[in-house]
């Protein structure tokens, strides 16, 4: 493939080496090539098919919900936990999600009537579902994502302790020296613009607290500004214009309401 079509990502890549492997054997158990926990003791499935339960029960025992598996393996875990949930008054539909043909035929053995799909978009809508997944999106192909000139962060060798991850990701020293170059320009033209007018007698200033208020209240002005944060980003190398500037960009990750920085930092 790679001869004929060029060179393909570590994402293409596992996927066909995955598809291939599973597509041609049963890995699993004491013959195959690894174990997995349900395959050990009934005991992790009946567990599974506990919680299920509850969460079925707790939520009115819907008549419809459907039991949904991604990457069933042999079907063990499945055949342990309807076990529970059969016991429980659970009797809606059986879904595999599940690539490997030699996978379907044994799964197909403890569960006749289960119905199999090819990816997780096919499942039935609008129904409730039991969706269990165990060792399954550690067999997904990986995406990796290489840090560009474009990109604000950089992996770095972080090796002091050996047991940790072997890479930290910092904000790039060089994007930040930047920044604090463009910041103290953007500092230095405030001050000179103040000075300007002060010395032309358009400002009129009765102390030193009263500037810093000003300069203070025009710096912070020109920073929310879609013009003050488009310059930061060319400071940085992005081109993006004023108009395209998000004020406020949703900060999914951080916990809460960002803080404002002054109050952090005073
Ligand atoms: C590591 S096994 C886990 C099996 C089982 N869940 C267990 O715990 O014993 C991964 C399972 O995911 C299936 N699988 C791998 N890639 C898949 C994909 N892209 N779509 C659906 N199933 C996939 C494999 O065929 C296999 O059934």
């Amino acid at each position: 493939m790679i001869r004929e079509r060029g060179l393909i990502s570590v994402e293409q890549y596992m996927g066909l080496c995955n598809a291939l492997y599973y597509a041609t054997r049963d890995p699993l158990g004491a013959p195959g090539d690894f174990t997995t926990a349900p395959e050990i003791s009934q005991m992790f499935g009946e567990i599974v098919g506990a919680a299920l339960a509850d969460c079925w029960l707790r939520a009115g025992a819907p008549a419809d919900a459907a039991y949904v598996e991604l990457g069933p393996g042999r079907g063990t875990l499945a055949a342990d936990a309807l076990k529970v949930l059969r016991q429980a008054g659970f009797a809606g539909e059986v879904h595999f999600v599940e690539t490997s043909p030699v996978l379907r035929d044994v799964q197909r053995q403890l569960h006749p009537d289960a119905e199999w799909h090819e990816a997780l978009i096919a499942i039935p809508e609008g129904k409730p579902l039991l969706l269990v997944a165990n060792e399954f999106f550690d067999a997904l192909p990986v995406r990796q994502l290489v840090a560009t000139e474009q990109t604000p962060v950089k992996k770095e060798s972080g090796a002091k302790d050996p047991g940790a991850t072997p890479f930290k990701v910092v904000v790039d020293p060089e994007m930040r020296l930047k920044l604090r170059a463009a910041l103290i320009e953007l500092i230095d033209y405030h001050d000179e613009a103040l000075a300007e007018h002060f010395a032309e007698g358009k400002l009129a200033l009765e102390s030193y607290k009263e500037y810093i208020e000003l300069f203070a209240r025009s710096l912070k002005e020109t920073m929310e500004s879609r013009e003050g944060v488009a310059y930061l980003l060319r400071a940085a190398g992005f081109e993006i214009p004023p108009e395209q500037i998000n004020l406020q960009p949703e900060l999914r990750w951080k916990r809460g309401a960002p803080g404002a920085f002054g109050k952090t930092l005073l």
